[in-house]
């Protein structure tokens, strides 16, 4: 492996500087050499560079939360608008105490789900810098449970403000491929890691004495926080894109997000068969259709199945929403029908992803 050691560079102009940077692209390989390319990662970003990783959600784009600087570049990187905050990566929970006010209900959410995909907004101390909370005086704190991210921010020895790796406003990236596609010859380094595990972002929470409220469905459920929180709140925006007014709880929420360029087409419907009937009905060419292994063959051979997993269970849709999304553009589709998951429970996650793919559009049948 030929890793060369480079100082990051001043600044990412937009696109007139996109070929002048080099970005060093590295695959993991489980061998030794990793360790390495880590060591280099982490030096990266604790000088003020940009390092895209994997992480068990999506893929991030790190840099340090510390340097307003460094959180700058993210914006450019991105083409993000900057009252948007970014994520703040630790290694271990406790490490959030250097940067953010922590609490009980910060400690027993932690226990239970720290590593992993769960992220909570708590007030910040006065060292994070305004660049990187888009303006707010709270900060959002995620303790990844991939070991590469985790190995990375303890290479840098400072905590990791990292978005996802994506242009703004495209689907979150969920492989290196993705990562390198938007993102090659903007940033300093790219470690790809193969596929993320889980697929979609964090759960986002904040919290209120020993309650919380959900912004951003993930993996860790409503019924996994009632565990640990007395009562759990899933904030009305999260489920209805028109609820999101001129100051939402989490500036997230108000930017069209996980849009592919073809229009989702979101189908409810009461059973499989219903969905299937209308499709087939309404389908032209150069429509698509998120189908399971299953299922594919059941739908007319002019509308291009994209598939979802074997059966399509919502870790299998999780897995490779964003993936089929930027596969569905890839092949210029015009359409993509997708049957409207469950407003509820593991699904919610998917569900809200979808609903604003949809801008808020759903057909009942
Ligand atoms: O799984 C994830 O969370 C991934 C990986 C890379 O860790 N990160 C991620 O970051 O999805 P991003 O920037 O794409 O989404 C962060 C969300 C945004 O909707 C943002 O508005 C919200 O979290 N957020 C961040 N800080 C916040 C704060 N202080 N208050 C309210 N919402 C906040
Ligand atoms: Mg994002």
């Amino acid at each position: 492996m030929h890793l060369q050691r480079r100082m990051p560079q001043k600044s990412l102009k937009t696109a007139e500087c996109e070929s002048g940077m080099k970005t060093v692209y590295y695959t993991l390989t489980g061998g030794n050499e990793d360790a390495e390319a880590i060591r280099l990662g982490g030096n990266i970003l604790r000088e003020g560079g940009l390092v895209a990783f994997p992480t068990e959600t999506v893929y991030g784009l790190g840099a340090s939360a510390l340097s307003v600087d460094a959180a700058s570049k993210i914006y450019e990187a991105k083409g993000r608008p900057s009252d948007n905050p970014l994520i703040v990566h630790v290694a271990a929970p406790e490490e959030a105490e250097t940067f953010a006010y922590t609490s009980d209900t910060y400690y027993r959410i932690a226990e239970k789900f720290m590593p992993g995909p769960i992220t909570v907004i708590l007030p910040k101390r006065d060292v994070v810098p305004t660049a990187v909370t888009g303006g707010l005086n709270t900060v959002a704190v995620r303790c990844p449970v991939n070991e590469t991210a985790r190995g990375l921010i303890r290479e840098a020895g400072v905590p990791i403000a990292a978005p996802s790796a994506n242009r703004s406003g495209k689907p979150s990236p969920t492989s290196g491929e993705h990562v390198k596609r938007d993102m090659d010859g903007r940033v300093d380094m790219i470690i790809d890691g193969g596929e993320c595990a889980i697929g979609v972002e964090s759960t986002v929470v904040t919290l209120d004495g020993e309650n919380c409220r959900i912004l951003r469905p993930g993996a860790v459920t409503e019924d996994m926080l009632a565990e640990v929180c007395t009562f759990v709140e899933i904030d009305p925006a999260v489920a209805d894109v028109t609820a999101v007014g001129d100051n939402p709880s989490s500036p997230g929420m108000k930017y069209r997000h996980y849009a592919p360029a073809a229009k989702v087409m979101l189908i409810e419907s009461d059973t499989e068969e219903q969905f299937i009937s209308y499709v087939n009905e309404n389908g032209t060419a150069g429509d698509g259709v998120f189908a399971s292994a299953e299922n594919k063959i059941r739908f007319k051979p002019e509308i291009e199945p994209l598939e979802t997993g074997e059966k399509g269970t919502f870790n299998e849709l999780n897995h490779n929403l964003y993936r089929l999304l930027r596969l569905a553009d890839d092949k210029c589709l015009k359409r993509i029908y997708i049957r409207r998951p469950p407003k509820r429970g593991e699904f919610l996650a998917l569900f809200n992803r979808l609903i604003r793919a949809a801008s808020g559009e759903v057909i009942k049948l």
